[in-house]
């Protein structure tokens, strides 16, 4: 719980009258005035789209300090996590608040080889997409689905941790299956022996006339990217899943509508926005300055993708590990890539642009994450899916989190009404 100041009060005043507001910190010292009663005492709201001063919960799950640039998950800094840890194990961390102990680890993912193929009626789905479906469409829908397939209701921990596993291991095989559709492919079932990651890897890329050759120098990257997304505070996905959730909707309800939040191009659609953008410099002939230059243009709607984010104004902590994953994938993979030369030219100009510089904008998560996929062989419209699969732990986890939470209400933000007071009413036959 976050404590209140007892030293400290806000005071605002309106219309002559002083209302006192409590101050709340919490345990990294960030501050926030509590406004609950300010309705009732006061008779004003407040006012804040995008809800950039707004805290709309209190949680133990992911700090995120945008001046220091650090991001961590139930305490534990990132970079720790990425370097020694697998998926599962940070999945476990998010969803129970504690690491695993290997028996722990071992019934965890146990529930996720019990989960992991989907019921052969929800198989048949996948036939009636167009060809041309994106993957984000197919998940959404198909994550949905499967509170119709598992109505039962969560109530106790080991519901939830059927529920979760469930959905963390189906989601996996979602994806590769929707992938596999998309190129016309016959789909590859889960196995028992494959770790969660290497499993994925091999659904992808495996066919009945080709074996895939699982690399775990591939396997290590893909659990360090999908860890590197687990969790990140109160961002558009999660609140819209909390949002749902906050309504008494279902697990998978709540999951679906997370994931079309992540499927927009400012959030998580940007990792694939940002490979077009490469590609477009790349088939202009290479040059970083025009792409620059339609950025800072306020009359130009394109915006250097990748950059710049609402809470870090410095370096995201994530981006510079990604950059490293990046390397390491293409020396593995021997791929020499044009599109990471255009990044890392597009990524100096950009830094050294005072445009850049006044606005603290820097490379975020997305700007590299890209080109590590297209080296595994992933085709760029399955980049956001990668993002909802490594996401998939923090959404369950805040939405356990909400349901547990004393505070929670409903969530029903309230607006300031532009239209009209009382119009003459025209019967329809009389208007104009
Ligand atoms: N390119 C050009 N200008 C930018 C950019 C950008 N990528 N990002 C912000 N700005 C400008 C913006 O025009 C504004 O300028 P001014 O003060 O002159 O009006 C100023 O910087 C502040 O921007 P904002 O739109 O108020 O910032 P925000 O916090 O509302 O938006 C953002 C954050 C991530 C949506 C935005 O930086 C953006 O559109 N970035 C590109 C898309 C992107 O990479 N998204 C991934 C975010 S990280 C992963 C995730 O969480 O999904």
């Amino acid at each position: 719980m976050a404590d209140e100041l007892k030293s400290q009060v806000a005071e605002l005043r309106v219309d002559g009258q002083v209302v006192a507001l409590p101050v709340l910190e919490d345990t990294a010292g960030f501050r926030a005035v509590d406004i609950r009663g300010l309705w009732k005492d006061a008779r004003v709201y407040t006012y804040d789209p995008g809800f950039g001063c707004t805290v709309s919960c209190q949680s133990a799950i992911s700090h995120v300090d945008g001046e220091k640039g650090q991001l961590l998950y139930r305490g534990y800094p990132v970079e720790v996590l990425t370097e020694h840890c697998t998926f599962v194990e940070v999945a476990y961390l998010l969803i129970h608040g504690t690491l695993p102990t290997h028996a722990q680890s071992e019934k965890f993912s146990a529930l996720f080889n019990r989960h992991s193929m989907i019921h052969e009626d929800m198989r048949t789905f996948f036939r009636r997409y167009p060809e041309r479906a994106h993957p984000m469409a197919v998940l959404s829908a198909m994550v949905v689905s499967l509170s119709s397939f598992y109505p039962e209701v969560e109530q106790t921990d080991e519901d939830i941790d059927i529920a979760a596993t469930r959905l963390l291991s189906k989601l996996r095989t979602i994806a590769a299956f929707s992938y596999k559709k998309s190129i016309g492919e016959p789909v590859s079932q889960p196995s028992y022996k494959l770790s969660y990651c290497a499993n994925f890897l091999n659904m992808m890329f495996s066919s009945p006339v080709t074996d895939y050759q699982i690399d775990p120098v591939l396997v290590r990257a893909m659990n360090q990217l999908l860890i590197l997304h687990a969790d990140h505070g109160q961002n558009c996905s999660t609140s819209t899943v909390r949002l749902v959730g906050s309504s008494g909707a279902n697990l998978y309800a709540s999951v679906c509508a997370g994931i079309c939040a992540l499927w927009g191009p400012l959030h998580g659609g940007a990792n694939q926005e940002v490979i077009e953008m490469l590609k477009t410099i790349q088939r202009e002939g290479g040059h970083v300055d025009k792409a620059i230059a339609q950025a800072k243009d306020k009359t130009n709607p394109r915006r250097l993708m990748g950059f710049g984010h609402r809470i870090y104004k410095t370096f995201d902590p994530r981006a510079g590990i990604v950059k490293k994953i990046c390397t390491e994938v293409l020396a593995r993979t021997g791929t020499r890539d044009p599109l990471l030369d255009i990044a890392m030219e597009l990524e100096g100009k950009a830094l050294a642009d005072p445009y850049f510089i006044e606005r603290k904008l820097y490379p975020n998560v997305d700007f590299y994450t890209g080109i590590a996929y297209r080296a595994m062989g992933f085709p760029s419209d399955m980049f956001t899916v990668l993002f909802a699969l490594g996401r998939l732990p923090g959404w369950i986890a805040q939405w356990q989190e909400l349901r547990r939470d004393p505070h929670q209400r409903i969530g029903r933000p309230m607006q300031l009404y532009t239209g009209p007071m009382n119009p003459a009413f025209v019967p329809i036959e009389k208007r104009p």
